[in-house]
């Protein structure tokens, strides 16, 4: 078994919440509502798994399953910025560009079939100095959400996302990568969609992302971070800011 690494996410409480960063080997949910933050927690980790361990990363790659079309370059360009500025330091925001690969899914099978995709780019780069150290599902349900309606399709919504599932915990496992995915939560409950208060996955989610985080909308540019689930870290809240730079304090 290898040393699971951490990847850091910019702000300290976070950082400290989850026992130092986003863990490798392990699936990671961030839930949420509409514009809470969960995409650009996502650009966040994408730059920094490619620092360097003392810069608080793991010095790798990422790809990103991007199923809304939600992935901006130039918001990783004024990240980079933001880190560079922090560290002191020069970075190269167009190399930084160069090793997030991004996929856009453009169906529930396809997104499932991307993960094979993912498994065999991690083993290209395998004995790269950039091995994919981070895969993304940004937003591991929509297209799931959007495809299953109504109640006789839930059992086999269920079941194919358990199947999603197990294949990104085998890609963590793998590749020793940490794996982020993101789940849109509705504040109230929709007499259509039925209950999307709740993450949708509910129980077999629960069982398999090891960590579960909770985002909500605080003052300003806060967000608050909730850790709900997580295999041996106590419940706990951090509050970050979501600035020009990226996840600051
Ligand atoms: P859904 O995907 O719709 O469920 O939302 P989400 O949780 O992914 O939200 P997202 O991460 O896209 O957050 C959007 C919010 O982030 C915006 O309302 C802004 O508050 C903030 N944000 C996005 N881009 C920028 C930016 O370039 N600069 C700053 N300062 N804030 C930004
Ligand atoms: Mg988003």
């Amino acid at each position: 078994r290898q040393h699971i690494g951490k990847i850091k996410t910019g702000c300290i409480e976070f950082n400290e919440m989850m026992g130092g960063g986003i863990e490798s080997q392990s699936i990671t949910e961030i839930y949420g509502e509409f514009g809470s933050g969960k995409t650009q927690v996502a650009h966040q980790l994408a730059v920094n798994v490619q620092l360097s361990a003392e810069q608080g990363g793991l010095d790798g790659s990422v790809i990103i399953i991007d199923t809304e079309n939600t992935f901006r370059p130039d918001r990783i360009q004024q990240m980079v910025e933001g880190k560079a500025n922090e560290l002191g330091i020069e970075l190269d925001y167009e190399e930084f560009l160069k090793n997030i690969h991004v996929a856009r899914a453009f169906n529930s099978n396809h997104q499932i079939l991307l993960v094979d995709s993912a498994m065999d780019l991690a083993n290209e780069l395998k004995d790269s100095d950039k091995p994919v150290r981070l895969l993304i599902v940004d937003s591991l349900t929509a297209h799931f959400r959007a495809e299953y309606i109504g109640r006789g399709t839930l059992a086999d919504r269920q079941q194919k996302l358990n199947k999603h599932l197990h294949g990104l915990q085998r890609f963590a496992n793998l590749n020793n990568a940490a794996v982020l995915v993101t789940n849109q939560v509705m504040s109230k409950p929709d007499a259509f969609f039925g209950d999307p208060t709740k993450p949708i996955g509910g129980h077999i989610l629960g069982h398999t992302a090891t960590f579960r985080l909770y985002i909500r909308k605080s003052k300003g540019d806060k967000r608050i971070v909730k850790l709900v689930d997580s295999p041996n870290l106590p419940e706990g809240e951090a509050v970050l800011s979501v600035t020009r730079d990226g996840i600051v304090d």
